[in-house]
């Protein structure tokens, strides 16, 4: 069919096959040409967001939800935020992309050198890529070859520790120092071997359990196998997608000195609880650690653009340098590490923190959690509250008296997401564990809403099943 100028003006999308789609046939489309993350296509229900304004989404159907896992944890600043938005705008019209193989651009070396007078010690080297994962692959790779060209190499060095429940990411690499059983047992051959210790969790502090016996674990496996370890994956102070795990306090810091004592390098995976989460810029900060190699992600830029960085010291960058011909550079790079669209928005998202007092602002918002949380803590089917700042979860338990979960096939966690999503919150739960991790924008009215919510939500869920047993 052929347009004239005048239909043209009136429906430009005509041109553009399925550019106009209903609602419905996006929901069709959704779930049949699009292969969502974790999810099981087949009892998939899609939500649609179709545009967002700070704290909230808003999708294909006008409803209003807040942003109560900050879009994946990432999300810093609140969505659409005019400083953010105007620094991607001003850089596309200077450049959207260039290479940064053999190539830079202003953008992304100012966004290198603020990373290096922010980050602590002489962490002044950063290695950009576009996700957390391919920055841990990064660290993970660093350490390695560190130890082939350094002044005293070893290498010997090949492994790595890693931590039980640990998650840095999905390639084979970060699923390989990484510990989450239940997502990578299938890929088991593809993995390669590391030293998996369990890591303490702040709740349970019995002799076998607390912070001094894992570091004497940790010290036994250090003084056995230094010789063949590289490096140390750590997800500092928090275990994730673990669970939002905390670890007692001083864990870190006790890393850091057995890896020090033991000649082993640390890897810092602050993808999720850097940026500000822990309520300071960086979580290494709250225990005053400097690790060899830094990994950040998703809050990079406040959330809005694809960008991760594997960031070392002076020690690490040292060993990489050398003539041509001895080959030490490091053969590693992503065509879209580096993005100038990406570092407008990092570097936005970086001067954002100071222009709005966000470190000042926190203590409340963190207490204000913590005074909720304090409630849910004796809700008949809560197993444990847990919260490290902005970071929190509810775990949900069948019997918090003997700590007996729900059968994992009733997604009790799913069902009162479930209800959140019909009462205005959008948040994405680890299983039976309800996460609360909003964007650091988010105001006091807005966290007792979202708590409100969730505390109505265990109780449509729990109570129902009561009624109905
Ligand atoms: C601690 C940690 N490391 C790494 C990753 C992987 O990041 P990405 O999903 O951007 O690859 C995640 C993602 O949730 C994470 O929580």
């Amino acid at each position: 069919m052929l347009y004239n100028r005048g239909q043209l003006q009136r429906a430009p999308f005509l041109f553009f096959r399925g550019m106009n789609p209903t609602n419905e046939q996006l929901h069709d489309w959704d779930k049949h040409y699009v292969w969502h993350a974790f999810t099981q296509m087949a009892c998939y229900d899609p939500l649609i967001i179709e545009s967002a304004e700070g704290c909230e989404l808003i999708d294909i159907d006008g409803r209003r939800l807040i942003d109560g896992v900050s879009s994946m944890w990432c999300n810093v600043h609140g969505h659409r935020h005019p400083v953010i938005d105007a620094a991607i705008k001003d850089q596309l019209d200077k450049v959207a992309h260039v290479t940064n193989l053999g190539c830079s651009n202003s953008t992304t070396i100012r966004l290198a050198k603020r990373l290096a007078d922010l980050t602590p010690g002489d962490l002044d080297h950063s290695f950009f890529c576009c996700d957390g994962a391919s920055a841990l692959e990064v660290g993970i790779k660093l350490a390695f070859q560190y130890w082939h060209q350094c002044e005293n190499p070893q290498p010997r060095k090949t492994t790595y520790i890693g931590f039980e429940d640990a998650y840095h990411g999905d390639t084979i690499g970060t699923i390989s120092v990484g510990g989450v059983d239940r997502f990578n047992s299938v890929f088991k051959p593809l993995m390669f071997p590391v030293h998996r210790l369990p890591i303490p969790d702040r709740r349970t502090p019995t002799p076998t359990t607390s912070c001094q016996h894992h570091l004497r674990t940790l010290e036994e496996t250090l003084a056995h196998h230094h010789e063949t370890i590289a490096a140390v994956v750590i997800e500092p102070l928090v275990l994730g997608a673990a669970g939002m795990i905390v670890q007692p306090e001083g864990y870190l810091r006790g890393v850091r000195e057995l890896t020090h004592k033991y000649d082993v390098l640390m890897v810092a995976d602050e993808v999720a609880v850097g940026l500000g989460r822990t309520g300071k810029m960086l979580a290494c900060q709250q225990e005053d650690v400097v690790p060899d190699i830094l990994c950040l992600g998703k809050g990079l830029t406040g959330g809005y653009l694809p960008m991760s960085a594997a960031i070392a010291t002076n020690k690490i960058w040292n060993a990489y340098l050398g003539d041509y011909a001895e080959a030490r550079q490091l053969c590693h790079g992503h065509t879209f590490g580096g993005n100038p669209l990406s570092a407008a928005a990092a570097l936005a998202t970086l001067d954002l923190f100071e222009q709005e007092e966000v470190f000042a602002k926190l203590p409340a918002k963190i207490d204000r959690i913590a005074g909720h949380l304090a409630k849910l803590a004796s809700h008949p089917h809560v197993g444990d509250v847990r919260q490290y700042g902005m970071i929190a979860a509810i775990e949900l338990v069948k019997d918090p008296a003997t700590g007996e979960h729900f059968p994992w096939t009733e997604r009790h966690g799913h069902q009162v997401c479930q209800f959140a999503l019909n009462h205005g919150l959008w948040i994405r739960p680890l299983g039976d564990v309800l996460v609360i991790m909003p964007p650091l924008a988010i105001t006091l009215e807005q966290i007792d809403t979202i708590c409100e919510v969730i505390a109505a939500g265990i109780d449509h869920v729990t109570l129902t099943e009561a009624r109905a047993r």
